[in-house]
Formats: C-alpha cells, structure tokens, sequence
C-alpha cells in the first residue's frame, strides 16, 4: 500500500525521490506526487492521479533544484485517486507537507475541529487533517518535531506520516503510529533517507534504524534524532542490513512475477541454507525464542495469515500436525482476531507474514500478545513489526519480492513452516527412530524438485494460449493440496481477473459441481499419494458433466492420460511438501494467462503488496 520515500541531503532531491517512489511502486497504488524545497525556501507540489509515468510528464518543464523532499505513492481509501486527493498535502499557509499512509479514523472528528478554526481543506482525504494539526503546533510557536508528535498523539487508528515545513528549511519529521507500514530511516553518504520500505533505501545506503509503533524521527544533513511521539528520548543505531541491492531488478526477465516464480529453487535454497545437518540429523533455527520447556508445553498450534500466506499457513496446519504430534488449526488473521479465539497458556501461536506488516496479521498477533500467548512468525523482512511482536521469528531469506502477487514468499514460507515443525518435533522428542532424517532428506529435495517443476514452463505457456479466453476456473485439490488449489485460484483471480474458485475436491459435489460445463476449466491436482484414488474420482465426477480437465499429475502416472484434456506433470515429492512444488505450474499458469490477456502483471488493479489496512 501506499509509498512513502523523504530526502534531506546535498543531491537533486526529485529524481532521487522519483526512483524512490518507483522502487516501492510494488506496494501499489492509484496516484502519486511529491514535494521539494525551491531555492527560495517555498514548498512546491506536484502530483498526479495514475501510474508514476503521469507525474514524471507533469513534471519534465520545470524542475526545481531542491535538495529537501518528500514523496509519496497513494493508495486510495477516503477519497477518489484523482490529483487533489493525491500526496503530499499542504497546510492552508503552504508552508507545511505531509505525505500519509494509514487511516485517521478521528478524521471527521478532528476536520470539524479544524474547520471551527478557520482551517480550508482541498481533498477528501483524511490524511488532510494531520497537515493542519501540524500548521496550528507551528503557529502557536512549536518546533516543527514537537507540532509533529503534538498532531500523532491526536490520531486514532494506525498511521505513518513524513512531514516538513518552511520553518525549518532541512529538516524532515516521521512518526510511526500501530500498524499501517513501516518507517525506515537510511544514512547515506550522500544525506539521509526515510521511507516505507527498505527498496528505497538500499541503492544509497545499507545502514538503517527501523521506527517502532509510537516512535518519531526527526532528520537532517547530519543524522537522525529519536524520541516517542509523546517526547521520551529513544536511543536507536544504525545497523546494517544484508541485502543486495541487485535483487530488486528484474534481470533477463520481463516481468517480477517470472523472475520470482523462476528463482525459487534458489530462494528456498536460502531458507533451508545452515538450518540442516544430517550427521547426525538436526534442525537448528536460530532467533525461534522459545525454550524447550516452552515447547514441551505447547498443547496446540494456532496459524494465521492473510492471503497467499494464509494459504501457506493451512499447508503449514499438516506439518505441524505430521510432524509436531501436536493439534494444529489455521485461521485467516482478519476472522481470527475477532472472533473470541480458545487461547490458553499452552497455545503456541505461528503467524505467516512475508512483509511482517500486515496490519490484520499484526492486529491477531497483538491480540494474542496481550493474552500471554507464544508466538514465533515466518516473515521475510528483517526490523518488521512482526518480527517484534513474535517471541521469535523463522526468516524466510527468499530476498525482496516486488511482484504484487506473491510467489517465491509463499514457497519460502511453506519451507519455513516445515523447517519449525520439524524443530518443534525434535525438542519435543517426537521425531525419533530416523524420522528427523527423513523428514529432513525430503525438505533439501524441495530445490531441485521445484526447479524440476519449472522445466514444464515452454508447456504452460502454451497451454495458456488455450486457456485465457475463458471467464471462470475451478481448482481442486485434496489434503495437502486443497491450500494448493485455493492458491492456484487465488493467483488467476489476481494477475488475470478471471474468476475463479479453490475448493477441496470433496466438496466439490456440494455445489461447485452444478457450474460444471465446457465453459469452465477444471484444474485438477491429482498427485500419486494415499488421495490419488479419491481424486480420480472427482476427476471422474467433472468428465462425466462434459467439464475440461487439466490435471496436474506426478511425472509417470499414466492413470489419467486419455481421461482429462491436458496433463500437467510434477516430479514425485515427499507429501507434506507437495504444496511447495504443486503451485509452481499453478503459478506460472496464471502469469501466462494473465500475459496473453495483456493485465498489468506486476501491478494487478486494486490490489496492494503490504495490506496495512484492515
Ligand atoms: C497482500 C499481498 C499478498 C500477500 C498478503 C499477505 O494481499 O498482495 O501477496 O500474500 O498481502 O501479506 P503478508 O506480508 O502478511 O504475507
């Protein structure tokens, strides 16, 4: 969701800003704009509705010198994108900006407020009211940090805001309230940086400090300065993150989504990487923050998630079930959260959530907190606020993901699901008599595995061009597979706009099957396991109805050809781990697909990387 990138420093703010904003173009968004400091010390705004392209044309005639800024892309939630609802926004004076991500959700309260004081609003935003909160501070004589903190504490709701003002030329304030996004604050030679997302950040530095909720940063030429936003000093220092800058291109490849689904058996290869010893058989997960006599405690798991990683969360439910001995559940996080959860002492809470900041994901994990509850995350982002809420997080290593729909995050998780319940298994003694190494000898297989499933490409390729003009899918899957079928579903819908359903095949007879016809192509994930023979039947139960079948299959499994329209194969895999290959043609299935219809692929409509509203 929306893009949030501040500049103070001795370089060309705008087109430092302008990369900025198109490295976190990813998060998605409607419209986008910034605002420099001219040589005059005036604030001056451009912004456009639409893709980052419409502001960089609006802005090619005359481009000011400043090196102060901020920039920002929106994601629209009160108000229409259109260029006055666009960030940044100015103060009536014109001598304050502000750029947003979150929601006010006092806004009314505090814009009626603002109005009986004479102040004029130009959008239909909510965000409008923290500049005018920040212009009254100002005028009553506070420093531009203080008028900041001053307006946070009046926000109810999550919010992460960069401000600055004339009053106080190179000087640019950041707070973060709960959960709607990050704030990163970078030191880079050549000045210092704040934004929503380390992309921004790491062509010009590797140092960062990552704001905590209800923290705020003020910054200039020489380096940041922390305090709460009530005004407590903060200590924070820079640390350096490892990550390489170049895995946020996109390579030989045209699009993130390829380039991801592609580089997967190298990105799990990571999330495997030292975690695994084989003589004798061991796991070891560093940073899981529980003890052993808290995990000889745990009665129960608990997984939550929120899209892709909800579907790797209820893969993740077999694994620990398998190979923990423990009961395990899987919940969206957004249902969980409300509803009068069964938590006690001896609940073990694991939460999937690759950028760590998805605020229906962080308000499950928060909730659980406050009842006392263990919690480890599988999460992709170092410094995110997961990661602080957890006890202890597996981190899934698999490097920045930028495509909008998710792939190798939800590989990475699947592995890194299975790598902590065969951690839990073994401190808990269930793993024994060799089951560890064999659990263990089937997870490093994954890599190739996958890579041999991605050797089907040039094939789904060409299957797409038989299969993108339909309007309606259905995806079957059984156990291990059923998150799979979700997921293949899940991946059309959102980079093609095709409807289309995930059903577990056995529920299939209990509605779904009454839309079976011609028109509406059944994917069938059908591997040689303990279900295969269930599954034929279902297959059995779509061709008897006149449905097209496309069967994902293991590599060698006859039974199905000459019975459904077209085969799909994948190599044979350990069971608990077929989800993490089985998706792999589902995904590039979709990305074909979506190709052929000419979608926006890494940019689906409406749809944002990091949901950080409810
Ligand atoms: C958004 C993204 C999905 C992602 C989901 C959960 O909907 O578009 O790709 O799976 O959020 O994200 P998280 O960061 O919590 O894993």
């Amino acid at each position: 969701m929306c893009g949030i990138v501040g500049y103070v420093g001795n370089q060309p703010a705008a087109p430092l800003l302008l990369t900025g904003l198109a490295s976190l173009e990813y998060r998605g968004y409607d419209s986008a704009g910034i605002a420099l400091l001219d040589a005059e010390d005036r604030i001056v705004v451009w912004k456009a509705a639409g893709k980052l392209n419409s502001l960089v044309e609006s802005m090619k005639a005359a481009l000011p010198q400043g090196t102060v800024g901020i920039g920002h892309t929106r994601w629209a939630t009160h108000g229409i994108p259109n260029d006055v609802n666009a960030h940044p926004h100015l103060d009536c004076s014109q001598k304050v900006v502000i750029v947003h991500n979150g929601i006010v959700e006092n806004y009314q309260e505090l814009k009626d407020e603002l109005l009986g004081q004479g102040h004029r609003f130009n959008s239909e935003t909510d965000s409008e009211v923290i500049v005018h909160l920040i212009e009254s501070s100002l005028k009553s004589g506070a420093e531009l940090t203080d008028a900041v903190g001053s307006a946070a504490v009046r926000l109810r709701g999550a919010s992460a805001v960069v401000a600055m003002a004339v009053q106080e030329p190179n000087v640019i304030a950041a707070f973060r309230m709960g959960n709607a996004g990050g704030i990163t604050i970078g030191y880079a030679d050549e000045g210092m940086l704040v934004a929503s997302d380390l992309p921004a950040v790491l062509p010009h530095t590797n140092r960062v400090v990552f704001l905590a909720p209800g923290e705020l940063v003020r910054i200039d030429h020489n380096g940041a300065s922390y305090r709460s936003v009530d005004g407590t000093p903060v200590h924070q220092e820079p640390h350096a993150i490892a990550i390489d800058p170049g895995a946020a291109t996109k390579g030989e490849y045209e699009h993130f989504m390829l380039k991801e689904i592609m580089e997967q058996p190298e990105a799990v290869t990571r999330t495997i990487g030292g975690r695994v010893l084989f003589d004798p058989a061991d796991v070891m997960l560093e940073g899981i923050g529980l003890t052993t006599e808290e995990l000889a405690q745990v009665d129960r798991v608990v997984l939550i998630g929120m899209g892709t990683s909800w579907q790797a969360a209820q893969a993740g439910r077999y694994m620990m079930e398998s190979l923990t001995g423990l009961p395990a559940e899987a919940d969206n996080a957004s249902e969980f959260r409300y509803r009068d959860a069964l938590l006690g002492p001896r609940t073990l809470l694991v939460s999937v959530a690759q950028s760590g900041e998805t605020a229906d994901t962080l308000g499950a994990m928060e909730e659980a907190a406050r009842r006392g509850v263990k919690q480890v995350t599988i999460c992709n982002a170092e410094g995110s606020q997961a990661t602080r809420i957890a006890d202890g997080t597996v981190f899934i290593r698999v490097g920045p993901e930028i495509s909008v729909a998710s792939t190798k995050a939800l590989t990475g998780s699947i592995v890194g699901l299975y790598l902590l319940a065969a951690y839990i298994g073994r401190e808990r003694g269930v793993l024994e008599g060799g089951r560890l190494a064999s659990a263990l000898d089937d997870l490093v297989k994954i890599p190739r595995l996958m890579g041999e499933a991605l050797e089907q490409r040039e094939w789904i390729e060409e299957l797409a061009g038989l299969y993108y003009k339909y309007d309606h899918f259905l995806f079957l899957g059984r156990g291990m597979t059923t998150s799979t079928a979700m997921e293949g579903a899940l991946k059309l819908k959102e980079v093609s706009y095709i409807h289309a359903e995930g059903y577990a095949a056995g529920e299939m007879k209990h509605g779904p099957i009454a839309l079976i016809d011609k028109s509406m192509p059944d994917v069938a994930i059908a591997p040689r396991n303990y279900l295969h023979g269930k599954m034929m039947n279902n297959i059995e139960e779509v061709r008897a109805r006149g449905g097209t079948i496309i069967a994902v299959v293991t590599h060698g499994d006859e039974t199905l050809r000459g019975k459904v329209d077209h085969i799909i194969e994948i190599p044979e895999t350990p069971p608990l781990l077929t989800p993490a290959v089985a998706v792999v043609p589902l995904q590039l299935l979709a990305y074909y697909i979506a190709l052929r219809r000419g979608c926006d692929v890494d940019h689906p409509r409406n749809l944002a990387k990091t949901v950080t509203v409810e």
